[in-house]
């Protein structure tokens, strides 16, 4: 990795911010999406959005091998969901969350107008697993939390877990 990027826990104030869209590549980005995605994989995450790795940039990386045979690694840069349809509720996990899964309602279908590494647009569909990744991290580049999309009841049984975590990422940003 050229940069050293660490994951940015809950309680980082960039994770609650709605990120810039991007209106062309930055500098650097090939390298930044790279870095993000051998990170991604030595967490042992499937999606990875850039406000996770402290910077304000409209984009998620998502790791589909586990899912699907083609198209294994994707960048969606400014996605933007046009269309959602059904609703399913599975089990979710983050990697801003540490130990903590919930289950979350969310559309079951989904329609993303999205552009890729090299900036090209595309609108494709989604359903499923993948649809609820694409759902989970384009909330992140929105400043919510898989936690924010659970009932009143449940959140307060993760409170204390929620201001640990808190906790560490204030120690993690004094520190850096
Ligand atoms: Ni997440």
């Amino acid at each position: 990795m050229k940069e050293d990027l660490k994951i940015y826990y809950y309680g980082s104030p960039i994770l609650r911010e709605k990120l810039s869209e991007l209106e062309e590549l930055p500098e650097d980005f090939d390298q930044l999406v790279d870095d993000m995605f051998e990170l991604m994989s030595h967490e042992e995450g499937i999606g990875l959005s850039a406000n996770q790795v402290g910077k304000d940039l409209r984009f998620f990386v998502a790791d589909f091998s586990l899912y699907k045979d083609d198209g294994i690694k994707r960048v969606f840069i400014n996605p933007e969901i046009l269309e959602s349809e059904g609703e399913t509720k599975d089990e979710e996990g983050c990697l801003s969350l540490p130990d903590i899964t919930v289950n979350v309602k969310r559309s079951d279908k989904i329609k993303v107008r999205f552009r890729d590494r090299n900036f090209e647009e595309h609108v494709e569909e989604y359903s499923g697993y993948l649809s609820r990744v694409i759902q989970h991290e384009t909330d992140h580049l929105n400043g919510t939390f898989m936690t924010d999309r659970i009932s009143p009841l449940k959140r307060k049984l993760l409170d204390n877990k929620l201001k640990s975590i808190a906790k560490m990422a204030k120690q993690e940003l004094k520190q850096s």
